[in-house]
C-alpha cells in the first residue's frame, strides 16, 4: 500500500462506537480514509455518539446469521469488493467460573468473539484477494496470552482468534493480505462495566471472583486511552509489511519478555497475584 492510497482506504470497523473501535475510526477518519462502523443499533445512535463523516452499519455478532446480513448490506453498496481494511474489534467481554459458565454463554460469547469475526473475514477475502491488497486486524487480549482465573471462557475465546489469525496469514501473504492480531493489555474504556458475569449463588468461588474483579475493574480504570491501541493498529495498517503480533498497555513488551524467561507455573502465579489471587 503506497502512502496517497493509504489515506483513501476504505475501512470496516467492527463496535465503531465505543473505546477502542470508536478511537480507530476517529483516528482514521482524521487520515481521510472512508470509514464504515458497526453498531448492534445503529439507529439508536445520538448525533453526540455519531463521529462526523463515519458511516454506520447494523451487525450484532452474536446473532449467527450477523456477519452475512452486513456483507450484504456491503455489497448492496457496492463495497465489499473494494474493502481495503476489515478491523475485527468488537467483543464481549465475560467473567465466571469455569465451572459454572452456562453452555449458552460460552457459546454466545465464541459466536461473538471468534466465529463472527472468522466469518466476516471469510467473506470481505475474495475482494481482498482478488485485488492483492488487504488488511485484516484481529483485536485480541493478552489474556490470551495469559489466561486468568474466572476468565476461561474469554481467554480461551481470544487465544482461538489469534491461532485464526495466525494461520490465515500464512495462507493470505502470498496473495498480498495481511493479517494481524494485536493484542491490547488493560485499556480505560468502561468495559468492565459492560462485562457480562455469571456466579451461582452460594458459589464456592464468589470471593475468589469478587477479589478477581475488584482487581481487574481497576487496573482496566487505570489503563492505557483506548486513542493508544488504536494508533497500534493505524500503525499495522499502513506498515508495508504488518507485523503478525502486536501487544499495547500494561507494559508490553515487558509481561511477554518475562514470559519467555520464567517458568511457565511461575508466570501463571503472578498473573493470578497480580489479581488478588494466591496461588
Ligand atoms: N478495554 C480493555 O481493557 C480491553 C483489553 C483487551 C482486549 N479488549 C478487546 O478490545 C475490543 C474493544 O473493547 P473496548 O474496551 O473498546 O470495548 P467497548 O468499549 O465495550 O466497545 C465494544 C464495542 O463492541 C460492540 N459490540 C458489543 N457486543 C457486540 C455484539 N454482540 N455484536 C457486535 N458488536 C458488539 C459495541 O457496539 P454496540 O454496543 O453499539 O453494538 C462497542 O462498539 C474487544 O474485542 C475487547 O475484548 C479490550
Amino acid at each position: 500500500m503506497t502512502g496517497s492510497a493509504r489515506s483513501a482506504l476504505t475501512v470496516l470497523v467492527t463496535g465503531g462506537t465505543s473505546g477502542i473501535g470508536r478511537a480507530v475510526a476517529e483516528a482514521l477518519s482524521a487520515k481521510g480514509c472512508t470509514v464504515l462502523a458497526t453498531s448492534r443499533n445503529p439507529d439508536r445512535l445520538s448525533p453526540a455518539d455519531r463521529i462526523p463523516g463515519v458511516s454506520y452499519l447494523r451487525l450484532d455478532l452474536a446473532d449467527p446469521d450477523g456477519p452475512d446480513r452486513l456483507a450484504a448490506e456491503l455489497d448492496g453498496l457496492g463495497l465489499l469488493e473494494s474493502l481495503d481494511v476489515l478491523i475485527n474489534n468488537a467483543g464481549e467481554s465475560q467473567s465466571g467460573p469455569f465451572e459454572e459458565l452456562p453452555a449458552e454463554a460460552i457459546e454466545r460469547l465464541f459466536r461473538t468473539n471468534v466465529f463472527g469475526p472468522v466469518r466476516l473475514s471469510q467473506l470481505v477475502l475474495p475482494g481482498m484477494r482478488a485485488r492483492w491488497a488487504g488488511r485484516i486486524i484481529m483485536v485480541g487480549s493478552m489474556l490470551a496470552s495469559f489466561p486468568l482465573a474466572h476468565r476461561s471462557s474469554y481467554s480461551a475465546a481470544k487465544a482461538a482468534l489469534r491461532a485464526f489469525a495466525t494461520a490465515a496469514r500464512q495462507e493470505l501473504s502470498p496473495f498480498g493480505v495481511w493479517v494481524s492480531t494485536v493484542e491490547p493489555g488493560s485499556i480505560a474504556t468502561g468495559i468492565g462495566l459492560r462485562r457480562t458475569k455469571y456466579l451461582d449463588e452460594g458459589s464456592p468461588y464468589t470471593q475468589d471472583v469478587t477479589t478477581m474483579l475488584q482487581h481487574l475493574d481497576a487496573n482496566e480504570r487505570g489503563g492505557i486511552p483506548a486513542a493508544e491501541v488504536a494508533a497500534t493498529i493505524v500503525d499495522a495498517i499502513i506498515a508495508p509489511r504488518p507485523r503478525g503480533f502486536y501487544a499495547v498497555g500494561s507494559r508490553a513488551p515487558l509481561p511477554f519478555l518475562l514470559q519467555r524467561a520464567l517458568p511457565r507455573e511461575l508466570v501463571s502465579k503472578i498473573v493470578a497475584a497480580q489479581h488478588g489471587l494466591k496461588r
